[in-house]
């Protein structure tokens, strides 16, 4: 076993979750998220200590269904600081599993850095029977401390899978497979700390990413629209009168939506608004001028990503630009 001095320095930084939560006692059903402090979640597994030496910060303590971009904002600072120090190898985020991918995929686009970095939650509170916590946080620790995860961007670590940031998508409630890359598929598998690496990321990330947190107070409004069967205008226009500069709409099938939301949606894109089309479906590609003539209405099409990553990559690109043929442009790199 290495000596405890030579370990390489992990920085854990904690956001709240299930992971740290603990259930209700008396019988009563539920439990109450981010009760735990990241030291807490460190006793749980001791045998951390042999892979790292962790130094624990705690960033928030909320149910991942609060987060938000002050949240985002902090977290992508506090996780910078500590990549930029030089012998830090690699940072592990614990994080409640709700909107872990929106997060994830936010540092992806925003952190400069070569080394790992890894959100890690768990479905079960720490206190349950067969909590999944502590095996996913010793698994995440093993990733961000492996020599072969440089380079990779921002990961996600659960039920002994490595996912991408930009992959990755909660499909389920309540089971602790939850988590799946339908598209691209696994970075890689971590069996009790065995890293298993498959592919490399295919879009740009990180370090080569054109988005920073530099002088970002907030971030641009952007709403998401859902499309259903009878769906009505009223709703995108609400978002454009609330003062959105984007619009995700969460479109049926290809990205689609009625005539009446096509009409409003062309008339907010008219107004400067930048609108795109993403897909309820959970899978496939939402392409340009397929279904919808998006030169003729000036939409954007999402591409692979989900509503609420298409929405994530949309609140950065505003940041740049207030153009859909530039914004169109980014969809398609990152
Ligand atoms: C949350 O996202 O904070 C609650 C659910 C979970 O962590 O699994």
């Amino acid at each position: 076993m290495q000596p405890a001095n030579s370990l390489p320095r992990v920085r854990l930084l904690a956001t709240g979750g299930t992971i740290a939560g603990t259930q209700l006692l008396g019988g009563k059903r539920g439990y109450v998220a981010a009760a735990l402090s990241a030291d807490a979640l460190l006793t749980a597994v001791p045998q951390v200590a042999q892979l790292a030496r962790l130094e624990a910060e705690q960033v928030a303590a909320i149910g991942s269904q609060d987060m938000d971009e002050t949240v985002w904002l902090k977290l992508a600072a506090r996780a910078q600081a500590a990549l930029d120090e030089s012998d830090v190898a690699g940072v592990v985020i614990t994080h409640g599993t709700d909107t872990m991918e929106e997060t994830a995929f936010f540092l992806n686009l925003v952190l400069r850095t070569e080394k790992p970095v890894v959100l890690v939650g768990a479905m079960r509170p720490a206190t349950a029977i067969s909590a999944d916590g502590p095996m996913n946080l010793f698994n995440a620790v093993a990733v961000a401390v492996h020599p072969e995860m440089r380079g990779r961007g921002v990961l996600v670590v659960a039920n002994d899978e490595i996912h991408f940031a930009r992959e990755v998508a909660k499909t389920n409630t309540t089971q602790v497979g939850t988590f799946r890359s339908t598209h691209r598929g696994l970075a890689g598998l971590v069996h009790s700390g065995r890293v298993h690496l498959y592919a490399a990321p295919v879009r740009r990330h990180t370090a080569a990413s054109d988005f920073s947190i530099d002088g970002l107070a907030h971030l641009p409004r952007v709403e998401i629209v859902y499309a259903y069967a009878g769906m009505r205008p009223e709703l995108i226009r609400a978002a454009v009168q609330a003062g959105a500069a984007g619009l995700v709409l969460a479109g049926v099938g290809d990205g689609n939506v009625n005539a009446a939301c096509r009409a409003a949606a062309a008339e907010a894109a008219k107004a400067g608004v930048i609108v795109v089309r993403s897909s309820r479906t959970g899978g496939g590609v939402v392409e340009r001028n397929i279904e919808i003539d998006d030169d003729a209405l000036g939409f954007v099409a999402a591409e692979e990503l989900n509503p609420a990553k298409a929405r994530v990559l949309l609140q950065l690109a505003l940041t740049r630009t207030r153009d859909p043929r530039a914004i169109q442009e980014m969809f398609h790199v990152y």
